[in-house]
């Protein structure tokens, strides 16, 4: 069984997402653990209905290589995903897991990317560009924000007279339907081939 850090900065819908497709579909993997930077974050509430244990780390704790190490050796953990994560990982966990931490970005990068860029901001930011589409990419998460190797994308069209809130309901439905296979496909797979 392989193990599965979450990182989650906010509501947690992904994460949550993600725990109940890898128990309906018995996959090979497990949720191990939720970090999350913030202590009032929804993720928390999800967490503990799901029965899965929450780290609480301040942004210096997940930047202190030993402290945040001892979290990911106490666990077990064999690799690791970002679902609204909004803090920049360490360099030392991307040494430590070269192509097993996958990010979700709420646009089709390199599009709306970059610092600053995420949540409401991107679906705000898409709106007044006029795209006629948008969607969600999932990437290797690499010292550069929003940088890593592309490994999924989805796209979804966007209607002249849609909001941001609407871009972000069919983006989220988006999230729904592909982040947590992709996971198991991308991250699952790739530790059992080692
Ligand atoms: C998701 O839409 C995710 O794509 C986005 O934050 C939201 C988190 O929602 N991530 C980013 O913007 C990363 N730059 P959730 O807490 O309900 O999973």
């Amino acid at each position: 069984m392989k193990k599965i850090a979450v990182f989650a900065s906010g509501n947690g819908s992904n994460a949550e997402n993600i725990i109940n497709y890898m128990r309906a579909t018995g996959a090979e993997a497990e949720v191990a653990v939720i970090v999350t930077n913030r202590k009032d974050a929804g993720v928390i509430g999800r967490a503990n209905r799901l029965n899965v244990p929450v780290e609480v780390m301040s942004r210096q704790e997940i930047n202190d290589s030993s402290r945040m190490l001892d979290v990911i050796d106490n666990y077990g953990i064999d690799a690791i995903v970002l679902a609204g994560f909004l803090l920049m990982v360490p360099g030392f966990l991307i040494e430590r897991f070269p192509d097993k931490i996958l990010n979700i970005h709420p646009s089709l990068l390199p599009k709306f990317g970059g610092r600053g860029m995420y949540g409401h901001h991107v679906h705000e930011a898409v709106a007044a560009a006029g795209e006629n589409m948008s969607g969600i990419t999932v990437h290797f998460v690499s010292e550069e924000c929003d940088g890593g190797r592309i490994v999924f994308q989805a796209s979804v069209g966007i209607e002249p007279t849609d909001t941001p809130a609407d871009i972000e309901t069919k983006v989220r439905h988006l999230e729904q339907e592909h982040f947590p296979r992709v996971v198991v496909e991308t991250l699952v797979k790739a530790t059992e081939k080692v």
